[in-house]
């Protein structure tokens, strides 16, 4: 790439304001049952989180990435990922880690979050947030529709209800936020399994963008099974 050009991509970055990335890694993996932090266990010989971040700097449109760990293994993913990347120590439940990760948010423009168990994420769907994002929207997630009939069920296990499969959808990340708003959803509750619920609950609106299948999330070990398959 010549000189000009690489100006021209720097500026392309960051016109109309900063994208900070924070990626949530400090959660336990119970389900996926490697007996470690999932975030570092190995996908074809490379750990989830370097595979996530990977993705996230080869999108082009993230000017700073801060990932969120275990207390106990900050140095470990300090050595595995850029000097660039900052490293913080996160918290019990995913909301208070990315709550960690905020703090060390600075005053970027927006804001992603992105699961570092979605490691297969293609740069293509985080331009697609970014760029949602800089478009107007102030809150901005994928989704993908929904195969299977979904049934809400009471505590007995019966059905009390079918909602229209049409209308749901079942998203990923990165999920991205004007920081203003993230920061005020933050403020409030926590203990949603997603960011965009804190951003519901405060009265924003949430747009959707087309998901993508390679960005699902590597939660049982047949996940790991089909992510290793897709990279052999
Ligand atoms: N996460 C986090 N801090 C937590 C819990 C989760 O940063 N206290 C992160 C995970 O590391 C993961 C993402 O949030 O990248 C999505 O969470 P999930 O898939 O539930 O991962 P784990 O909590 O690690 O898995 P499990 O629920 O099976 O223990
Ligand atoms: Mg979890």
């Amino acid at each position: 790439m010549r000189v000009e050009e690489q100006k021209l991509t720097a500026n392309a970055t960051t016109a109309g304001g900063t994208v900070i990335a924070l990626v949530p890694a400090a959660g336990r993996g119970i389900r996926l049952e490697a007996g470690m932090p999932k975030a570092f266990v190995e996908l074809a010989g490379k750990p989830m989180l370097v595979r996530a971040v990977e993705g996230l700097l080869a999108a082009g449109c993230v000017d700073q990435v801060v990932v969120i760990v275990p207390a106990d293994l900050v140095a470990a993913a300090a050595a595995l990922l850029p000097a660039t990347v900052q490293v913080v120590v996160g918290g019990a439940e995913r909301t208070d880690s990315v709550r960690c990760g905020l703090q060390a948010a600075g005053d970027a423009d927006y804001v992603l979050v992105h699961d570092a168990a979605r490691a297969l994420t293609p740069p293509g769907l985080i331009q697609r947030v970014v760029a949602e994002l800089r478009s107007g929207h102030r809150a901005v997630i994928p989704g993908l529709a929904v195969v299977d009939t979904v049934k809400a069920v009471d505590a007995s296990g019966m059905v009390v209800g079918t909602p229209d499969r049409a209308t749901l959808r079942a998203v990923q990340t990165p999920q991205g936020f004007d920081a203003e708003v993230l920061r005020r959803a933050y403020r409030g509750e926590s203990g949603a399994t997603d960011d965009a619920a804190l951003v519901e609950l405060i009265g924003e609106q949430v747009f959707v963008v087309a998901g993508d299948e390679m960005a699902f999330k590597i939660t049982r070990p047949i996940d790991l099974a089909l992510a290793e398959a897709l990279l052999a």
